[in-house]
């Protein structure tokens, strides 16, 4: 089972995009009593909003992009070698949008999340919104959940739930879910740092 083997929490964060979840861990470590800080912030691509949110709070970032890669396993171990370097108690996927190997799942068993703009098992993939309003649901939601080999299929630590308006458009529902999956992001990472967390088959239990 994993331990938090530092205190506070040490999280190494790995973003793709505009990093607002990114953003939200941030704001919450400031607070000595939340456990946790981040160390480090790394992407598989330049110039992006999320690593300019990093490089503003003082926290070191690395990128490895895959083109620059003979292969993706020579990738994968580049990004997994950056990561262990900074001795994470939990690596948080925050809108990154690689797949890591099963190689990184091990070097980091049980310690690797992401977030899913979708309630899962519905609607895995990278169209979470768009799909869920296609198919007309009437609520959604997100879903952190432990990485796994699949796509979004790893077991489920928290999830919160967001009605579909009927005048919604992807971006003003995916924009509402993500205020949703701040707060779950937030609150779970936090209570995983302070209180540790197991899991058994499908289940994650928090403290
Ligand atoms: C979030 O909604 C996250 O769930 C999603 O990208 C957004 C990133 O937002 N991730 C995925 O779809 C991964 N499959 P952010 O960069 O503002 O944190």
């Amino acid at each position: 089972m994993p331990t938090v083997d530092h205190t506070p929490a040490r999280l190494v964060v790995l973003v793709s995009g505009s990093g607002t979840n990114l953003q939200a861990l941030l704001d919450a470590c400031e607070d000595p009593a939340f456990g946790a800080k981040v160390v480090a912030v790394g992407a598989d691509r330049f110039d992006v909003e999320g690593l300019a949110r990093a490089e503003r709070a003082g926290i070191p970032t690395f990128v490895k992009q895959l083109s620059q890669h003979d292969s993706r396993d020579a990738w994968d171990l580049a990004l997994r070698r950056a990561v262990a370097g900074f001795e994470p108690d939990l690596v948080v996927l925050a809108g990154f949008m690689k797949l890591v190997s099963a190689d990184f799942l091990e070097a980091f068993e049980h310690r690797v999340v992401n977030t899913h703009p979708a309630l899962s098992p519905s609607f895995p993939g990278v169209r979470g919104p768009a799909d869920a309003l296609e198919y007309g649901v009437k609520v959604t939601g997100c879903t952190l959940f432990v990485v796994d080999a699949g796509v979004d299929t790893g077991q489920i630590i928290a999830q919160s739930v967001v009605e579909v308006l009927d005048d919604d458009t992807v971006e003003s529902l995916h924009e509402r879910i993500k205020v949703a999956e701040r707060a779950m992001l937030v609150d779970a990472v936090g209570r995983m740092c302070r209180e540790g967390w197991s899991v058994e088959g499908r289940r994650v239990r928090i403290g």
